[in-house]
């Protein structure tokens, strides 16, 4: 078997689950506000497209993300689905307490590595943003699931280097805290496959009581590859966005998530299991331009999926005729 071969009969089968994040990280870093009816529309078609998580919006500042400044009326209009987890990503405890009114199904609280990150993106030391988010994990006992969200895991872009130890450290204590999720986050797609494997390895065992996810940003081309390395490492969920939309508003050279449904093509073309029916993913993918008012990077929605087909061109019979006929000259003369 070929070496490809054997890869793809590692992940036969295997059962990944995919968390959509565009309506959130995608929408919050758009220039303009997408009218509430429109985000309803598209968080009802994706409930139907065999997503395990949709991150619908946040529950943050209207000052600091005045894109998702309509959070209470969309997450009471959607249609919920019962084998989808409808997520919001929370900052602070009055997010939570808003969140929380919405019976939203699992606080995504976020904090960064990074010190400095932290500061510029929730304006709170990350020794404050673990107090809030420990008083808000038994806030929501009983009532939400509670994931940790930790940006720049695999870097910080104005920091630089962010120590691996101090990342695992951070998700060690939220987990003794009682979070039910730790997702590291790659907030300007500094990770690569290498730094991955370094990371990853083994945190399967170290917090197997709770979910573990990998966020990341295809800000340098590696997200796919990044994804395919957690995978070897056996972490089987992921953040993506439809279309490759995405970026925080408060990290310097943000760029789009790792597309959802280039991630769910590769996923399926190598056997695994994604749950996810990728032509419909692909049709709503289809209806973001008009959304967002510009191209998206996503490739599969454009280039269709490795099985499209276009016909063999029209004089293929005269070019093999000619092909052979040069057999023919070659053999007599
Ligand atoms: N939802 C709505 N309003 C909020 C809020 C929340 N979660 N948290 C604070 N506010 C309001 C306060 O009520 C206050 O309003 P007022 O001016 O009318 O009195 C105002 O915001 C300032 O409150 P303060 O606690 O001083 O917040 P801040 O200005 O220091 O901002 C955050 C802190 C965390 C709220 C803000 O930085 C934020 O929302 N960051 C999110 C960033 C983000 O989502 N980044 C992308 C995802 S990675
Ligand atoms: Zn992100």
């Amino acid at each position: 078997m070929s070496n490809a071969g054997q890869l793809s009969h590692q992940f036969s089968g295997q059962r990944i689950y995919i968390h959509d994040v565009a309506m959130r990280d995608g929408l919050q870093i758009e220039p303009i506000f997408v009218p509430t009816e429109q985000k309803i529309d598209m968080v009802n078609a994706l409930s139907k497209t065999g997503l395990k998580k949709i991150e619908v919006t946040s529950f943050t500042s209207p000052k600091a993300i005045p894109a998702l400044r309509d959070a209470e009326d969309l997450m009471k209009a959607i249609d919920r689905h019962r084998d989808v987890t409808y997520v919001a990503l929370i900052p602070n405890m009055k997010g939570a307490e808003r969140a929380l009114s919405c019976a939203v199904d699992e606080l995504n609280l976020v904090l960064s590595a990074s010190e400095t990150h932290n500061l510029a993106n929730t304006r709170m030391t990350r020794e404050q943003s673990k107090r809030i988010h420990a008083d808000i994990i038994k806030a929501a006992k009983g009532k939400a699931a509670v994931n940790i969200s930790i940006s720049t895991a695999f870097g910080c872009p104005m920091e630089g280097d962010v120590p691996a130890s101090e990342v695992i450290a951070l998700g060690d204590w939220f987990v003794e805290h009682g979070a039910t999720g730790v997702t590291l986050c790659d907030t300007t797609g500094m990770a690569n496959p290498g730094q991955v494997f370094e990371i990853c390895n083994g945190l399967t065992e170290r917090w197997k009581d709770i979910e573990l996810t990998l966020h990341f940003h295809n800000t340098r081309a590696m997200g796919l590859a990044n994804a395919l390395i957690g995978l070897q490492c056996g972490i089987t969920r992921f953040d993506a966005a439809l279309g490759g939309l995405g970026g925080c508003p408060y990290a310097p050279g943000a760029t789009g998530n790792v597309c959802t449904e280039d991630l769910v093509h590769m996923f399926e073309t190598m056997g695994c299991n994604t749950g996810v029916n990728l032509d419909a993913l692909i049709d709503c993918s289809l209806m973001l331009p008009a959304m967002v008012g510009h191209d998206c990077p996503g490739q599969v929605a454009k280039a269709g999926k490795s099985n499209r087909r276009y016909p063999a061109p029209a004089d293929l019979e005269e070019i093999r005729s000619r092909a052979l006929a040069r057999d023919l000259t070659e053999a007599t003369s």
